[in-house]
């Protein structure tokens, strides 16, 4: 059973809240052992009532009986949608169902397109524009559309007189925090390493649009008092925090002497190159974080991509692999290129039994995306002694550019 929880927050603002401990691979791609959680708000003004949001498909059910215990659904008078992956709309259309269909939608002109494509069904759809007021029931609405945060029809709403921002997926993180507020440093600082890991992997393509939105609502000068995201903590003790944290992470802000070493190991020889490079940046005071991907055990891509973000440099070690990059390093580089800003210098170590090409290979790939490959270090089977001292020159010379350097 899932952990639901139904939070008046104040007079006109309720939370629904369910606890996703269900899911293992968040959009069928990333792994998340911690689960994550689909945040609905409830505004009740003095004759409408707005359902903000809502659930995962497969909550509908519980989701139409938590709202159920706060109002009638038929009662609902209009619904806004800030996004429509189904993580949040896929329960609305059994709420729209029970509410007879009675409910305004209100979005960016392309949810009501999304609606039928999605669902099937057709809806009474209000576009909002960009910036515009609405005033419901004494509740004064400000909406702003902020594209790509996380797909393009997604929008926030401010509440005007409240202080509160809807942000939909902006401001959200993986998880399932064990408070509803920020008000707890510890929570908060055990939940920033699961925003991280959600913004460079969900959001990571798009990071150009986080400051670009965030300027647009600073421009508007808007008392945020509260942020109230679709995933996580609300932030209502320090929301500041919260955007400084995302203008951080969108722009890939290493953290000082933070080295990240991915590598993939079919029968030891990069796995010992691994070895040799976590050796020689530990004497050299780094913080090494090792992913690896054996026989024995594969690396998260989930944590790799997190821990990807705010590192100074990147170490990638793969074989050749059918005249090609091995494919979990393959897939890696690939998501890490997409995802990640290029602000830090990469070597790549490669080994290979006949022929080498995953370095030349990754290197390409590396650079097509504008990171700057320091060295590419092919070599024959095991690393030898003159490998060796290849490699920790090609780490002396990663290191002598890194950007916190
Ligand atoms: Fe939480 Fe992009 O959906």
């Amino acid at each position: 059973m899932p952990k639901i929880h139904s939070k008046q927050i104040s007079k006109e603002l309720s939370l629904l809240r369910v606890d996703d401990d269900e899911v293992r691979y968040f959009e069928a791609l990333w792994e998340i052992e911690n689960g994550i959680t689909y945040n609905s708000y409830l505004l009740t003004g003095e004759d409408e009532v707005i359902l903000v949001d809502g659930w995962k498909r497969e909550y509908a059910d519980d989701f139409s009986e938590a709202l159920k215990d706060l109002i009638d659904i038929r009662d609902i008078t209009h619904v806004i949608v800030h996004h429509m992956e189904p993580d949040h709309s896929g329960s609305l259309a059994k709420i729209l169902k029970e509410n007879g269909f009675r409910a305004e939608v209100l979005g960016h002109p392309l949810v009501r397109g999304m609606m039928k494509a999605f669902y099937g069904i057709d809806v009474k759809f209000r576009a909002v524009k960009d910036g515009e007021r609405l005033s419901l029931g004494g509740l004064h609405l400000e909406f702003f559309h902020t594209p790509w945060l996380h797909w393009p029809e997604t929008i926030m709403t401010y509440l005007r007189g409240h202080g509160i921002l809807f942000s939909g997926d902006a401001f959200g993180g993986f998880s399932i925090p064990p408070a509803i507020f920020d008000d707890d440093d510890e929570v908060v600082s055990s939940y920033l390493p699961f925003v991280r890991e959600y913004i460079s992997t969900i959001i990571g393509s798009y990071r150009q649009h986080i400051p670009r939105n965030v300027k647009k609502l600073m421009d508007q000068r808007l008392e945020i008092r509260m942020i109230a995201p679709a995933h996580g903590l609300i932030w209502r003790k320090n929301p500041e925090r919260i955007i400084e944290y995302y203008l951080k992470i969108a722009d890939g802000i290493p953290e000082e002497g933070k080295v990240l070493v991915i590598y993939a190991s079919m029968y030891g020889s990069c796995e010992e190159a691994g070895n040799i490079v976590a050796e020689e940046l530990k004497k050299q005071g780094k913080r090494v974080i090792t992913y690896g991907f054996t026989d024995v055990r594969w690396a998260s891509i989930n944590k790799i991509i997190g821990d990807a973000v705010d590192s100074e440099s990147l170490i990638i070690i793969a074989p050749t692999y059918e005249n090609a990059v091995f494919p979990t390093i393959s897939h890696v580089a690939d998501l890490i290129a997409r995802k990640i800003p290029p602000n830090k210098p990469i070597l790549v170590l490669s080994s290979h039994g006949w022929a080498g090409v995953a370095g030349k290979k990754l290197a390409e790939r590396f650079r097509s995306a504008n990171f700057s490959v320091i060295d590419v270090v092919e070599f024959k089977g095991k690393p030898d002694e003159d490998v060796k001292k290849r490699i920790l020159e090609s780490v002396s010379k990663l290191l002598s550019q890194s950007s916190t350097n």
